[in-house]
């Protein structure tokens, strides 16, 4: 595991920029795996920002998102769909075909995430999967668990994000209280992971997911027996690793 710290979230964003456009350049038909959440957001405002310049070229890429709410349309704003077009996809030159997010509109889970699985398969697996770090460790919506679960499923969110996501939404019957995820098995076959994480409030859960032991009950803890994770992180989110 390599880790990098930057002095602040600007310059974590830049790293992380640089390494997905690495990738781009060193193969420009790659999959790219990538994730919604705040902390990505820099990182793709950067691609953007290198896109226009002419220095990156999207067109070939494929990418593969983490996650998405269960029950949300793509023109409903708390979409992951919706999240990812208005950050990202919306102003890069990546071919609309290329795009794929597991269905939030499909009401048959075990439909949805044999189909989202065999997308996967069909692409030749992710290349680089971006993530991010939850507070309590998860990674996509693996939340801690008593076992990993493999492929894409289908996970109901817990009381405390169902309550967090209300002040999103008009009525609570609108939260969504399910959504779909790459499952840790997807993720741990990526050839490449590069997890992003800033903030005070991330540096316990950093500690323990890449110092700690690997644990079901800390899903990120198994990036540890990756051969292939490069962690960029902010200082104040790296400040309890002894670097
Ligand atoms: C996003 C995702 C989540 C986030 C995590 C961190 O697609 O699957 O696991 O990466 O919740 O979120 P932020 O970056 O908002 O702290």
């Amino acid at each position: 595991m390599r880790i990098y710290k930057a002095k602040d979230y600007d310059e974590m964003s830049r790293k992380a920029a640089n390494i997905i456009s690495a990738q781009v350049i060193l193969k420009p038909d790659c999959v790219l795996g990538l994730a919604t959440g705040s902390t990505p957001i820099g990182t793709y405002k950067k691609l953007i920002e290198w896109y226009e310049k002419g220095d990156l070229d999207f067109s070939e890429v494929t990418s593969v998102n983490l996650d998405e709410y269960k029950g949300l349309d793509k023109e409903n704003d708390q979409s992951y769909y919706y999240f990812m077009h208005t950050n990202f996809f919306n102003y890069v030159n990546i071919s609309p075909d290329s795009i794929n997010l597991p269905n939030g509109m499909e009401p048959d889970s075990d439909k949805e995430c044999a189909r989202y699985d065999e997308v996967i398969r069909s692409v030749g697996g992710v290349d680089l999967q971006l993530l991010g770090l939850g507070h309590n460790g998860h990674i996509g919506f693996n939340e801690p668990a008593e076992e990993f679960k493999k492929g894409t499923h289908c996970v109901d969110l817990q009381a405390s994000t169902i309550e967090a996501n209300a002040r999103f939404f008009a009525s609570m019957d609108e939260v969504p209280k399910q959504a779909y995820t790459m499952g840790i098995r997807t993720i741990m076959s990526a050839k490449k992971i590069l997890v992003v994480v800033s903030g005070a409030d991330k540096a316990g859960i950093v500690k323990k997911a890449f110092t700690g032991p690997v644990t079901p009950h800390v899903p990120a803890s198994l990036l540890q027996m990756h051969s292939d994770v490069t962690v960029v992180g902010d200082a104040a989110a790296l400040s309890e690793l002894d670097i």
